[in-house]
């Protein structure tokens, strides 16, 4: 496997289909123009739905994307998995290629395989494959057209293997690509492993089939809320902290070069040495990722408030504070903090460049609003437990 760095692992990604001729769009803002079904853009095809729907045409039918995305409500929401789980974000990075109308599931999977095992050098022999349960035409071509052991290649259903932007809009059947953690348990367990949806995988590579349009929600899949697109598309999502967790060889996407810059940061502040550190590692981790949700939420224009969009903003800094008092902050810090994220994603998203005092001091302002109410909701707490001792029974005990 090729040891890269995140920077490069991004950049091949793109260099890739641009070589394959796909049109290298900027990642659209966090904040979706104009869609009512979203609270914050969660995936590379976002900005181009409308394309996907016919109701909009772009001079390209090839795009190619390293779009920022957030999970935090709705269909599509990881919030309480971050921290605890080794994988999960609030703010992360898609690397995704599509087609409008071009080409569809033989030369998705095709461009997908060749890049993993080309240019990244990933192993097949470290991979497993989903498809849906009906789509013969991806299962054949996997196992025929690009040569993959059957063994490899498992059919699931539509909660793994479909996929829906929203409860309505684009939809299709999906092949997945999937990091093989543990190979040594051999090749005839990959399917049921698979199927169980087992931690031996790690889900890297979503290839999305675009064929129709739901038009009502249908929880269970009955299709007939769907209408063809206009033109088949493809929409894929590779998860960049996951493939270059693959690619540096770690056992969590804290610990590679996208996090470890802003995991050190907080420890420079904690002063707490390395296995002090990793005893608590769950709170650098939330205040990590939150930061990082944070600089990206208030660099496109979102600001820590009481609803919507603003309150996710209000709420990442606030769990930040929070995860903080347990590695003994008491005073802001959280600017410190977003300046390692700054410098650590300004590679891909100079803009963060410039926006750096605005970030830095939406973040303090909210940091010590939050602590004043903290302050002053134990000052009340503290005044109910002086009444309630002033006035309990002498038999009572508190
Ligand atoms: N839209 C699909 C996903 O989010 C593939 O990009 O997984």
């Amino acid at each position: 496997m090729k040891k890269m760095t995140s920077a490069e692992v991004r950049q091949a990604f793109l260099d890739y289909f641009e070589e394959m001729h796909h049109k290298r769009v900027p990642s659209s803002s966090l904040v979706p123009g104009n869609d009512p079904t979203l609270l914050f853009t969660n995936a590379g095809m976002n900005q181009f739905k409308d394309v996907f729907l016919g109701l909009d045409k772009r001079p390209y039918s090839r795009a190619t994307t390293a779009q920022k995305c957030m999970r935090v409500s709705g269909k599509h929401n990881d919030l309480e998995n971050v921290g605890p789980s080794p994988r999960h974000h609030t703010f992360f990075e898609m690397l995704g290629n599509f087609s409008f109308g071009d080409y569809f599931k033989r030369d998705a999977i095709r461009f997908a395989y060749d890049l993993m095992t080309k240019v990244y050098e990933i192993p097949v022999q470290r991979l497993g494959f989903t498809v849906y349960e009906s789509d013969e035409e991806a299962y054949s071509i996997w196992t025929e057209d690009i040569g993959v052991d059957p063994r490899r290649v498992a059919r699931l259903g539509p909660k793994t293997n479909f996929w829906q932007m929203a409860e309505t809009g684009p939809c299709g059947p999906t092949s997945e690509i999937h990091w093989d953690l543990r190979p040594e348990e051999g090749i005839d367990a990959i399917i049921p492993a698979l199927q169980a949806e087992s931690d031996r995988f790690l889900e890297l590579w979503n290839l999305v089939f675009m064929q129709f349009n739901r038009l009502q929600p249908d929880p269970d899949h009955t299709g007939q809320w769907d209408e063809p697109l206009p033109a088949p598309g493809v929409d894929t999502g590779l998860g960049l902290e996951r493939v270059v967790s693959v690619l540096q060889d770690k056992q969590a996407n804290y610990e590679t070069d996208l996090f470890m810059p802003i995991i050190r940061r907080v420890q420079e502040l904690t002063g707490q040495t390395d296995a002090v550190r990793d005893a608590n590692i769950v709170p650098y981790r939330v205040i990590a990722d939150h930061m990082r949700a944070a600089t990206f939420l208030i660099s496109d224009g979102v600001r820590p408030g009481a609803t919507g969009r603003d309150y996710v903003c209000r709420m990442v800094i606030r769990r930040a504070v929070r995860f903080g008092t347990k590695l003994g902050f008491e005073e802001p810090f959280l600017a410190d903090v977003a300046d390692a994220v700054i410098d650590t994603m300004a590679v891909a998203y100079p803009e963060l460049l410039d926006k750096r005092e605005a970030i830095r001091r939406t973040i303090t302002n909210e940091e010590i609003r939050f602590r004043r109410a903290m302050d002053r909701a134990l000052d009340e707490l503290y005044g109910m437990i002086d009444e309630l001792r002033a006035t309990r029974e002498p038999s009572g005990e508190l």
